[in-house]
């Protein structure tokens, strides 16, 4: 018998949502790589009135992860292959990427509360000890606005089976709790809710209740060789006495 988890697209899948929340989205089967065609069409002409614009594809054939890393998707249609393309009046500030961390990471726990969710710094979203997402930022500007691209690629039904620091949302469910359309509706709702947040304030300082929220998330990591035991407005952080700035991580 066919396995149906074999037919599910979750870039269709997804844009089928975006549609229906009037999200303007542009969807192809195959592309080299999400934040390449948003940067690419980041100023186009037909896309200047949207302040989102999302990308999504169900296989990357050059995905680009941050530094020199790069992102493989499993199979076809087993990961959420996106990029969030905000207009925005400002250029973002480092704060962005611990608000875009913790943006996703609280849409991952707030749809599967009893997984063993944490962020590892600066960008990745561990299950356990093995990554299922990561985030790869980038800006381009013209004239006083700047498109603020969320690269962001979450393996839902299957990690790179060569890759054994990876895993999936579908991996890690326990035994008797399927992965759900509904569910996975849910956790797009929660993103795009908790993403445009972050988004709106990403010129700003955190604030407590985001440094906190941080600091908790950073050291539920379970491979983190030591806590973190404070949080600056501006994203650095401490070990005891030693000050790491968010940018060196
Ligand atoms: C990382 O872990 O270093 C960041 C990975 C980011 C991967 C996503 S997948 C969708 C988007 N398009 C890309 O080429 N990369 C990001």
């Amino acid at each position: 018998m066919e396995n149906p988890m074999n037919e599910i697209r979750i870039g269709d899948i997804t844009a089928k949502w975006a549609r229906n929340n009037h999200i303007h989205v542009e969807y192809k089967a195959s592309l080299e790589s999400t934040n390449a065609t948003a940067k690419d069409l980041a100023f186009e002409e037909d896309l200047l009135e949207q302040s989102l614009c999302l990308f999504v594809t169900d296989h990357q054939t050059a995905g680009r992860g941050r530094g020199k890393n790069t992102w493989t998707d499993a199979q076809v249609g087993s990961s959420l292959l996106s990029s969030w393309s905000y207009l925005l009046p400002m250029k973002p500030q480092p704060t962005a990427s611990c608000l875009v961390g913790l943006a996703v990471y609280r849409a991952c726990m707030s749809t599967w509360p009893f997984l063993n969710w944490s962020l590892k710094a600066p960008n990745d979203i561990y299950l356990g000890d093995k990554k299922v997402a990561g985030i790869l930022l980038e800006n381009v500007a013209q004239a006083d606005e700047v498109r603020f691209i969320v690269g962001l690629g979450v393996n839902i039904t299957a990690a790179p089976a060569n890759v054994d620091t990876a895993t999936s949302i579908l991996q890690s469910l326990p035994e008797g709790a399927p992965l759900l359309g509904e569910d996975y509706t849910a956790f797009l709702d929660r993103l795009l809710f908790e993403m445009t947040d972050a988004a709106s304030h990403c010129d700003q300082p955190l604030s407590p209740t985001d440094q906190l929220s941080l600091l908790t998330a950073l050291n539920r990591f379970p491979l983190l060789k030591e806590k973190y035991t404070a949080m600056e407005a501006d994203g650095s952080l401490y070990q005891g006495a030693k000050k790491i700035s968010w940018a060196q991580l």
